[in-house]
């Protein structure tokens, strides 16, 4: 699967699954432009590709702003001469119940993780339609298919992503504009290790995310970015609207332990 020629944009591209995709994209050739509000790992990222021999560039943007979103963009066209794909991976994490979440928080999260994606593809789309076509993956998360307690606006926000990426994939698709989201179970990133550092004993969380994966673990971050790059890349020409859990068997199994020595 290779992307020489292709440009590819990463929103949230400094650190965790964004980060990941930005570096296979780029070991596959692709020049990458890292959208986040991070500068300091967003530089890094960069150099990380750059050292290892390939093509990136970082625009400091908060997705939830379009004018920010837009002219990061038109300076990576304007870099790279074109833009291919899109891959949005910036999103956050808040907890809280329909009661307790306030309405700071709703407004953020819905912002980063929803407004946040349709600002990235409107930005995009133009472009993806100057090369007669295009890709579009959204990270969205297992909890756009089912929520846990306490999640409230993200779980809102993820399943909101996937309207957005159907309703985008229907728009578009006669002009070869390709719309997919992947819904990842826990995986190994600065947003998880902010996450289990909310709890008393944050090696407790791991243990218990580790347990809750059919496969007895969670994932690293290039398991879920190596099914990004495939939705991103042609070889994937007659996938769209779709929504692929990569989630080690999470939503499969049907909760709860049987009380029976028969299984
Ligand atoms: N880690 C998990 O277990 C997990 C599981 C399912 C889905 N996801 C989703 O995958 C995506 C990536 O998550 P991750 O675990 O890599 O998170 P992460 O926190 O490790 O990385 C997220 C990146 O997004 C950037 N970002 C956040 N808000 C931004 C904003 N307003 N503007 C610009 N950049 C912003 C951050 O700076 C960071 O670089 C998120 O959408 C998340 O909801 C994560």
């Amino acid at each position: 699967m290779r992307f020489d020629e292709k440009v590819v944009i990463v929103t949230g591209g400094a650190l965790g699954i964004g980060q990941a995709t930005g570096e296979i994209l780029a070991e596959r050739g692709a020049a990458v432009a890292i959208l986040d509000w991070d500068d300091g790992a967003g530089f890094k990222a960069c150099e990380k590709i750059r050292e290892a021999g390939g093509k990136a560039v970082f625009e400091r943007v908060n997705v939830a702003n379009f004018q920010e979103v837009s002219a990061a963009v038109k300076k990576v066209k304007d870099v790279f001469g074109k833009v291919n794909s899109l891959v949005v991976s910036a999103g956050i994490q808040r907890y809280g119940t329909a009661v307790s979440t306030n309405e700071d928080q709703w407004e953020e999260v819905l912002n980063v993780n929803l407004k946040g994606a349709w600002n990235a593809a409107r930005a995009v789309i133009p472009f993806l339609q100057e090369q007669g076509g295009g890709t579009i993956v959204n990270v969205s998360s297992v909890q756009a298919l089912a929520s846990q307690q306490n999640v409230l606006a993200y779980t809102v926000s993820k399943h909101g992503l996937l309207g957005l990426t159907r309703s985008m994939a229907m728009d578009f698709a006669k002009e070869n504009i390709r719309a997919n989201a992947v819904c990842p179970g826990t995986v190994d990133t600065p947003m998880l290790k902010w996450a289990a550092s909310l709890d008393q004993n944050p090696q407790s969380v791991y243990d218990a995310c580790n347990a809750m994966h059919p496969l007895g673990r969670i994932a690293q971050p290039r398991e879920i970015a190596e099914v990004v790059a495939f939705l991103a890349h042609e070889s994937s020409s007659f996938v769209t609207g779709a929504v692929w859990t990569v989630d080690g068997g999470l939503l499969t199994q049907i909760g709860g332990v049987p009380q029976t020595d028969a299984v």
